[in-house]
């Protein structure tokens, strides 16, 4: 097929420019779609939420009478169980701070706190191995930089089979006892 001539401003012939133009045309088209495409692309994924599958908030601890009494901790929840004859109650070991993992520590002495005009007798603390936070026994701060105390989880027990199961996504006061 004979290709198209045009004459350019100085009179010469010009061959081919025509084909050149549609193919130049079709080029330009075709960048346009990939971008809409690439657009559309990025617009679906925004929709779509980055989740991070983590490990439930309600798990189960196991039988009220398979915990020793006095205090368990569950190190890959970083949490502290404690057993009081028929009462359970369950304290965060994360420092209110910047995280890190706080340590039950005994007391050579038993000590008298005071807090909201109450007095307490503690056989035992908190401490923070990072920054030198230090909580009560019932995880209230009282020394280093934590802002405030550490947190309680509800404990409830399984209807199913005895189980005690915490839940890390409901905090409950300093009060809070599981009587079973
Ligand atoms: S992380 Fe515990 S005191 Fe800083």
């Amino acid at each position: 097929m004979k290709e198209a001539e045009s004459t350019n401003s100085n009179g010469e012939k010009e061959k081919g420019n025509n084909s050149r133009r549609e193919f130049l045309q079709k080029v330009g088209v075709g960048s346009i779609l990939l971008g809409a495409g690439a657009t559309g692309f990025q617009t679906v994924r925004a929709l779509v939420p980055d989740v991070l599958y983590e490990a439930s908030e309600r798990f189960k601890i196991g039988l009220p009478t398979q915990l020793s009494e006095g205090v368990t901790f569950i190190e890959d929840r970083r949490l502290y169980v404690f057993k009081e004859g028929r009462s359970y109650y369950a304290i965060s070991g994360a420092c209110t701070h910047l995280g890190c993992t706080v340590k039950y520590t005994k007391l050579n002495q038993p000590k008298e706190i005071e807090e909201d005009g109450i007095k307490k007798r503690i056989n035992f603390e908190f401490h923070c191995p990072c920054h030198g936070s230090k909580f009560y026994a019932d995880g209230t701060n009282f020394a280093g930089p934590a802002p405030r105390p550490l947190r309680w989880y509800n404990l409830e027990q399984s209807p199913d089979d005895g189980q005690l199961i915490v839940d890390l996504g409901k905090e409950v006061e300093q009060n809070f006892r599981l009587t079973v």
